[in-house]
This record gives C-alpha cells, sequence and structure tokens, in this order.
C-alpha cells in the first residue's frame, strides 16, 4: 500500500483523479467501476445509509448517492477528503477513520463499498482483518474490489513472465481466493463481476454480511476525526 503519507500530501489527493481517469481508457474503467457499484447496490435503495471506505476523493459519492442513498465518506486521508469541491446532497459527511478500526457500531450501514483499497495490501492476514472490520460495520452487504485472475491482463502479465518479459508478477486472486479470505473474515460471496475481461484485471465483489440484529443506537460510536463528524450540507471542506 502506498504509505499514508503520500496520500496524505495534498499535491498528491490533488492529481489523483487528473492521473487516474483522464485518458478514454481510464475514463471507461471508471464508467464501467460506477455502472458496476450501481447494478451491485441494485437492491440497496432508498435511504439507505452506505459507508464508502475509503472514498478517497470521492469519486463514487455521485453514483452512491443516487436513487436516494445516504453516504458516510471516510478515508485515512484528509487531504484526499478535501480534494474534492462540492459533494452531491445524498452525502452526509466525511471523516477521518481508519480501516482497520472503525468509529462506527456494528452493523451501522446497510452497505459499505470498498474500492481500489484491498488489492493495495499485500498481507493476506491485513486483507482478511480490513474484511472483517467492513463486515463488523455492515448488516447488509459489503463491495469491494480485487486483482482477478479471470482476465486477459492477467493472462498477459503470466504470459510474459513466463518467456522472461516481465520478473515481476504475483498471481491475482482466484474466485475461491476472494471466497476463503471473505469467508475467514465471516462473509459469504454473492457475486464476482469482472470489470472487465479485455482492458482491465480487477473485479468487484458482493458478500453478505452476517445476519445479526440491527443496532438502533447512534451510527458513531466514538470519532478520530478532528471537526470531521457527521453534518448537513455534505460536511465540511
Ligand atoms: C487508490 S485510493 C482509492 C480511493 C477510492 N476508493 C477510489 O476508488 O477512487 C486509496 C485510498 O486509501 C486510503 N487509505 C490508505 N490506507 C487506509 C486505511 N488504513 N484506512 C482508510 N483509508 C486508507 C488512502 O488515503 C487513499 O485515499
Amino acid at each position: 500500500m502506498r504509505k499514508a503519507g503520500n496520500w496524505s500530501d495534498p499535491g498528491v489527493a490533488a492529481e489523483y483523479e487528473r492521473r487516474r481517469f483522464t485518458s478514454p481508457l481510464q475514463r471507461l474503467k471508471h464508467r464501467r467501476d460506477e455502472s458496476l457499484v450501481a447494478a451491485l447496490l441494485e437492491e440497496t435503495g432508498e435511504g439507505a445509509l452506505v459507508l464508502d471506505l475509503p472514498a478517497g476523493t470521492g469519486r463514487l459519492l455521485r453514483v452512491l448517492t443516487a436513487g436516494g442513498r445516504r453516504v458516510v465518506a471516510a478515508d485515512l486521508s484528509l487531504a484526499m477528503l478535501r480534494a474534492r469541491v462540492g459533494l452531491p446532497p445524498g452525502v452526509l459527511g466525511r471523516l477521518q477513520a481508519s480501516a482497520f478500526e472503525l468509529p462506527f457500531r456494528s452493523a451501522s450501514f446497510d452497505a459499505v463499498v470498498s474500492l481500489r483499497f484491498l488489492f493495495h495490501l499485500d498481507d493476506r492476514a491485513e486483507r482478511v482483518r480490513v474484511l472483517r472490520e467492513l463486515g463488523r460495520v455492515s448488516r447488509g452487504v459489503v463491495l469491494g474490489q480485487v486483482r482477478f485472475r479471470g482476465t486477459f491482463k492477467h493472462l498477459g502479465r503470466w504470459a510474459r513472465s513466463r518467456v522472461g518479459l516481465s520478473r515481476r508478477y504475483a498471481p491475482s486472486s482466484s474466485r475461491a481466493d476472494v471466497a476463503g479470505e471473505l469467508e475467514e473474515a465471516g462473509l459469504r460471496l454473492d457475486r464476482l463481476v469482472p470489470v472487465s475481461r479485455a482492458f482491465s484485471d480487477k473485479a468487484l465483489f458482493l458478500a453478505k454480511a452476517p445476519v445479526r440484529r440491527q443496532s438502533l443506537s447512534s451510527t458513531f460510536a466514538r470519532s478520530r476525526a478532528e471537526g470531521w463528524t457527521l453534518g448537513g450540507e455534505g460536511g465540511r471542506k
């Protein structure tokens, strides 16, 4: 994972979307992320409470708030959270939080969405720890993103490594790997959908959180977010 220090650099945060989502192919991938998130959250409808973690600069907030969903955006980096000016109306607030220890009560959200994060964690035990934490705060689904083996991009990378054209090759996850990590975290894999087998090596998964009694108490148990607690008008900038 890129060091927390880098993400907390306002320059890195300001460049994040321009560097990753401006070429036609990058824009296509972003739109595909958006349409997959929309499709996978179809049953998480009006009024549902969604946690976007890490929200980064908030590139998914438009699609997450569509259809009357309410969204809390959390990230370790305040610089990333602050990078976007103007938020869609359904955003309840933004706050600083670590995926390893979320400042929310169990079963607070109908859905937890985590894109472009888990595959940056090289250590399996760390991924399971984060997945367990995402599952803890969800009473519905957890939607995440992995590097997936069943793509042409992954096949090409493997083939190049076989003929010595690439020395850096790490196998991406198979469906069984994803299901196994989720199961270890107490979650059940429901769907695994490649972003595109042709031009991306990523896939989105939808996992079900364990069934348990819904917490009626306040969503927020504590917040280490100096001033970044929930508030109207889309939170502070
Ligand atoms: C590649 S960005 C992804 C942002 C967003 N989900 C997206 O799809 O554009 C990774 C984000 O993870 C955040 N991050 C890194 N470590 C974290 C942690 N332990 N807890 C919460 N967020 C973290 C970084 O600050 C950064 O904003």
